[in-house]
Parts: C-alpha cells; sequence; structure tokens
C-alpha cells in the first residue's frame, strides 16, 4: 500500500519510520510544513541514509499523488485539508480527531469519503487508546460493568514541543492564566469522544453533557525545565478529567495528570510508587486493574529524544492503514473495524 506522511513533527517522523517497516506498506510521499525542509529528502529529515522521497510543502502537489493512505499528523487539525486530502481519493489516518465524532464534526467528512470511497480513522494513544479502547477491550472480560476508566500520570518535562507547553498547555503561566486557557476546550474536543464511545458501547444511560474539570499545581521553588524556569507561584502541574454519569454515578472517567516533576509542587501531587505510567479500570464481574508500562521515556533526555508515547501514537496509526483502506468508506472507528495488530521485526519474519 501506498503511503503519504503529512507532517514532520515527533509523530510524523516515528510514523515514517513504522512505514518503511511495515511489510505492506510503502512510503511515497511527504507533506511538511516547514519550508526548510521542502525539497528535503525524508530519510535527512530522520537523520538517517537518503531514502528517496523527497518532502514537499506544495498541497496540490502532494494530494495530486498516488497513494492509498495518507498519515494526517499536523500540529493543527484543519478539516477542510482533510476534505481535501480524502476527495483526492487517500484514506486517511489520524491522532489528530475524529476518534468518534459526532453528526456536525463529522457529517462533512463522513460525504467526503462517501464521495471518494475511502475511509477515515482517528487513533492514536491518548485519545485513540488507553481512553476507549482499552476499557472496551477489557470490558470484554467482564459482566454487568458499572465503571470504566483510563487514565495518564506523566512527567511533562519529556515532551519536546516547548511553545506547546509554555503556550498553548501554560506550564510556567500564572493559575488564572492556565484555569483560563484554551487547553480545556482543545483535550476535550478529542476526550469526549472517548467518554461517548464508552458509554455507547458500553450502553450506560448517561447523561448527555460529560463534565469536565481542571487542577492546577503550583512551584513552591523555582524549577528548572526543558521551557526554563518556572518561578514559584507559577503553573508546574495539571490534572484534567472528564466524566459521564448515570444520576449521581460516575461510570466513565478519563483523566490526565501531568507534572513537571515530582518535586516542589503545590499540591503535592507525585505518581507514587509506579511511577510514571498508564492506567486502564473496569469495575464489574470480575473488575480489572491493568498498568501499562514503557509509554513513558526511562528518563527526560531519553524524552527529549524519541519519547515511546508519541511512537506508539505514530505507530498505532500506521499499523491500522491496511485494515482502513480495506473498510467499507466513511469514517470507521474501532467499534466499526476489526482487531488492529502491529507486525513482526523484518528480522523474524
Ligand atoms: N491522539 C494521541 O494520542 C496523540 C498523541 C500525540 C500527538 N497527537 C497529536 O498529533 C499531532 C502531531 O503531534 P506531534 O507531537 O508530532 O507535534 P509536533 O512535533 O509539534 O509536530 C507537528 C508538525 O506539524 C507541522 N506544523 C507546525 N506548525 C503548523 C501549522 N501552523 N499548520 C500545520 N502544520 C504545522 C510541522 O511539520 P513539519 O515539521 O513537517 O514542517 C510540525 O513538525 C498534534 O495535533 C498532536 O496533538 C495526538
Amino acid at each position: 500500500m501506498r503511503v503519504i506522511q503529512w507532517a514532520t513533527g515527533g509523530v510524523g517522523r516515528a510514523a515514517i519510520e513504522g512505514i518503511l517497516l511495515h511489510p505492506d506498506l510503502e512510503l511515497v510521499g511527504c507533506w511538511v510544513h516547514s519550508d526548510s525542509k521542502n525539497g528535503v529528502d525524508v530519510g535527512e529529515i530522520l537523520g538517517t541514509e537518503p531514502i528517496g522521497v523527497l518532502a514537499s510543502s506544495s498541497k496540490e502537489e502532494v494530494l495530486a499523488l498516488e497513494a492509498d493512505a495518507v498519515v494526517y499528523a499536523p500540529l493543527i487539525p484543519d478539516r477542510e485539508e482533510v476534505a481535501a486530502i480524502l476527495r483526492s481519493g487517500k484514506n486517511v489516518v489520524t491522532p489528530v480527531g475524529w476518534f468518534y465524532p459526532g453528526e456536525k464534526d463529522g457529517a462533512p467528512l463522513a460525504a467526503a469519503c462517501a464521495e471518494a470511497g475511502v475511509t477515515l480513522h482517528g487513533t492514536g494513544i491518548n485519545p485513540g487508546g488507553i481512553t476507549e479502547l482499552h476499557p472496551l477491550m477489557f470490558s470484554a472480560l467482564s459482566s454487568a460493568v458499572t465503571f470504566v476508566r483510563g487514565e495518564e500520570f506523566s512527567d511533562i518535562r519529556t515532551y519536546n514541543a516547548p511553545d506547546v507547553v509554555r503556550h498553548i498547555m501554560m506550564f510556567g503561566g500564572k493559575p488564572e492564566e492556565a484555569m483560563g486557557g484554551p487547553m480545556l476546550g482543545l483535550l476535550s474536543g478529542g476526550f469526549i469522544q472517548s467518554v461517548r464511545m464508552c458509554v455507547d458501547a458500553l450502553g450506560f444511560a448517561a447523561d448527555p453533557e460529560v463534565r469536565t474539570s481542571q487542577e492546577v499545581a503550583v512551584a513552591t521553588r523555582p524549577i528548572e525545565t526543558p521551557i526554563g524556569i518556572i518561578e514559584p507561584g507559577h503553573v508546574a502541574g495539571q490534572r484534567f478529567i472528564w466524566e459521564a454519569f448515570v444520576g449521581e454515578t460516575c461510570v466513565v472517567k478519563i483523566a490526565v495528570n501531568w507534572l513537571m516533576g515530582e518535586e516542589h509542587l503545590d499540591p503535592a501531587w507525585e505518581f507514587g510508587p509506579q511511577g510514571e505510567r498508564f492506567e486502564v479500570e473496569v469495575q464489574g464481574d470480575p473488575s480489572c486493574f491493568v498498568t501499562i508500562k514503557g509509554w513513558q521515556p526511562d528518563t527526560v533526555e531519553e524524552g527529549l529524544e524519541r519519547n515511546p508515547g508519541v511512537t506508539a501514537t505514530a505507530f498505532h496509526c500506521v499499523n491500522s492503514i491496511p485494515y482502513v483502506v480495506a473498510a467499507d468508506p466513511g469514517i470507521k472507528t474501532y467499534l466499526d473495524l476489526p482487531l488492529i495488530a502491529g507486525r513482526a521485526h523484518p528480522d523474524l519474519r
């Protein structure tokens, strides 16, 4: 299958690695936002040998290529752009949205899919993994489910997007700036889709309104971080929560806990003895509790170099391509697609 990579940030570069190693996929094109990458061999962008595929910042040029699928991973999702890719006859997999879209968000893209006979699939890790796919997978081993949860506990110092961390997430800013900032709204776009997928698939009679909340922890001393010193009283930890309720009973909970390390925080948030991790919980008969390790780097330096959470996101996209290409046209979620698997290491095939 011929694949185009759209944007070469952390996710995009890892996706290219995954495409090159996947037995059924071939990289045939690459769109870049940065002028400095225009015309550059994709291997050079990855820091490896040239691979004979040149990146282009011309959307028209890239859309004119013949390809089966696009891994769409730019910083900011653009619905018109995704519609244009779909209308050019290419299936799209993406970690930026459309995990389980509502009518308003989904209808224009569903129309583009129908017109061109292609499929759109939103996937990733969080959303797109631990916040709906994994709770639902584990719920299949329980009867009479009363509650599911997906939660991230990460050291945000390992996320190599300093502008996003400082100016969008508002780390290092004043608490009132973070609380009034765009982050809850931006995150909610994806995480509310995850909550709704869990509610619908499990059949909870939940209130339509998903309750959201945001809390901050501030530095008690200057904290040295990759985005600079965080001064006392400024934001050094954030927790976001999305919950669905049946009456006063919480039935689905998604939460992210992002800390600038575990020292000098007020409240004194910490990861506890288990350290950074992702958790999935299902309450039912029987209940289960899953801790996932390995999607967070061992050190801040490693994370800034190559963050496993970012690579896992990219590989979830890449591994879904054969299934998405084979699917009927339309927007397809985990509830529509068959089990998606990775592929063996080239030395072991
Ligand atoms: N669902 C999940 O679990 C999950 C996990 C991680 C990330 N994500 C999402 O995936 C996307 C990519 O993440 P990332 O970590 O790869 O981000 P990133 O490292 O910041 O890279 C984003 C890339 O987008 C391009 N870009 C920059 N400014 C742009 C603009 N104004 N308009 C369009 N493109 C622009 C650049 O591509 P070039 O360098 O090629 O010019 C940049 O490298 C983000 O939207 C992020 O929220 C989702």
